[in-house]
């Protein structure tokens, strides 16, 4: 990751962020940190950055014209390098709040640029010009974007692999799964009369884990009932899903993976968004609370992707969101846990992104070229070698389905399919989660593949609207 901040107080920024643990981050290679300087981009004698505002009232504005420039000068920058124009981050009191969900989503690039303002503002035509996400750290007003930026940096830092080490791990802790962190202990076992809880010195693993759940639900009760609230839909919304566990598995993996935004759980529907692909997923017991559950999203949502799991939220999405494009698929799931036997006649590896342009010329029916190379980065795309030739690939979509399976005109009719699905269906099963696709209902090939591979095939057919 490689974060660019445009400030007028490059040694504050970097000066916070190059000790401790992004210090060590940034040495080893795993982050970078750059600090532009706005005012070495002006063009007058005195490098003023500010000026009066027009229409008058108190205060200075930054100038549009250096912070373009300076921006221009990072971009530019990205761009010889070879990578896709960065996301602008401005941090303002006006923007979203910042959240975690927001940081991990945001570990995900590969450059961020933070804009840091001061003064009363920046002029807001070179806001419309360059910046794509306003975010504000809390509802409070800081004298600068600085502090916002570094709190912002250290949140996403964090999250990038290989920045913590094993012991500091980012998986069990505040927020993860929208519970506080249980309290914790450390020598003496008694200090000032006050003795560590007993369970903890028991060495009963299950017990303690117990414990821990139950003082995070206590406490996050307490202290933050509004995130209780969120933390308390995942078990409703389990409880429909798993009343059909084939024809709901996309949801509820997306919810296991810990990637779901769950907008409403109750025990008679479902309706969540998979933060990283975007799509909103729903799933409902009749019209009234299918009616119910989509009036939760906003109706002016464009380019919006849904997957419907009954024909009358099909019909009513396409009547809200005047969305046309409709494909009509079934689930298919391999929920047993041993692994497949693989076919050892190819090579199947991960594919890595000089491989994009191949990619991409043999499979764009569906999905842009972006999405596929964010595939291949994030190492969820595999391919089949026949002496060093590729000769097919599949891949995990980011909601976690499987997918992307293509093989090329002379390679077909070799069993190539089967060995790359093979392979995926192991490597998930590897990390204890379960593999699962969607077939176009009249893919009847597809659905004879699954079955020969042990997947179970849904009843229901689920809609894709877009
Ligand atoms: N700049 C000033 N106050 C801020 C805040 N609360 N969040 C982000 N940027 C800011």
């Amino acid at each position: 990751m490689k974060f660019h901040i445009l400030t007028l107080f490059p040694d504050m920024v970097e000066g916070g962020l190059h000790t401790s643990i992004l210090g060590r981050a940034a040495a080893d290679g795993h982050i970078s940190l750059e600090a532009v300087n706005i005012r070495d981009f002006t063009v007058n004698k005195h490098k003023k950055v500010d000026d009066y505002p027009y229409g008058g009232g108190a205060g200075m504005l930054m100038k549009a014209q250096p912070v373009y420039d300076a921006y221009r000068y990072i971009e530019e920058k990205i761009s010889e390098e070879g990578r896709k124009p960065p996301r602008v981050i401005y941090v303002t009191p006006q923007g979203s709040v910042f959240n975690q969900q927001m940081a991990q989503e945001l570990a995900g690039e590969e450059d961020l640029v933070f804009l840091c303002g001061h003064y009363e503002g920046i002029d807001e035509r070179v806001l419309e010009t360059i910046v794509t996400d306003y975010i504000s750290i809390g509802d409070y007003v800081l004298t600068g974007g600085e502090l916002p930026s570094m709190v912002m940096i250290d949140a996403i830092s964090r999250l990038v692999p290989g920045v913590l080490k094993n012991k500091e791990s980012a998986e069990f802790e505040s927020f993860h799964n929208n519970l506080l962190e249980y309290p914790q202990y450390t020598r003496p076992e008694i200090w000032r009369e006050k003795p560590v809880p007993e369970v903890l010195l028991s060495g009963d693993h299950a017990r303690v884990d117990q414990w821990r759940l139950q003082q995070s639900e206590a406490r996050t009760r307490k202290r933050r009932p509004d995130l209780y609230e969120v933390y308390a839909r995942e078990p409703k919304a389990l409880s429909w899903l798993l009343k059909s566990k084939i024809d709901h598995m996309d949801m509820i993996e997306v919810i296991r993976a810990g990637q779901a935004d769950i907008l409403c759980g109750d025990e008679e529907g479902v309706l969540l968004k998979d933060v990283p692909s975007g799509a909103i997923m729903v799933s409902a017991s009749d019209e009234d609370m299918g009616e119910r559950l989509l009036s939760l999203i906003p109706r002016g949502l464009k380019d919006g992707l849904f997957v419907a799991h009954q024909e009358f939220l099909k019909d009513s999405i396409c009547r809200r969101f005047d969305a046309g494009i409709v494909n009509a698929c079934v689930q298919a799931a391999y929920t047993r846990k041993t692994l497949l036997e693989e076919d050892s006649r190819f090579c199947i590896r991960p594919l890595t992104i000089s491989f994009l342009e191949e990619v991409y010329s043999h499979y764009h029916t569906v999905h842009d070229k972006e999405y596929l190379e964010g595939r291949i980065r994030s190492g969820r795309m595999y391919g089949a070698f026949v002496e060093e030739t590729l000769a097919g690939f599949i891949g995990m979509h980011a909601e976690c389905s499987m997918g992307m399976l293509e093989v090329f005109e002379p390679f077909r009719r070799q069993g190539i399919g089967e060995a790359l699905e093979r392979h995926l269906i192991n490597r998930i099963l590897k990390e204890g989660r379960v593999p699962f696709c969607q077939i176009f209902t009249d893919n009847e090939a597809s659905v004879k593949l699954q079955q020969k591979l042990g997947l179970r095939i849904g009843r229901q057919t689920v809609y894709w609207v877009s």
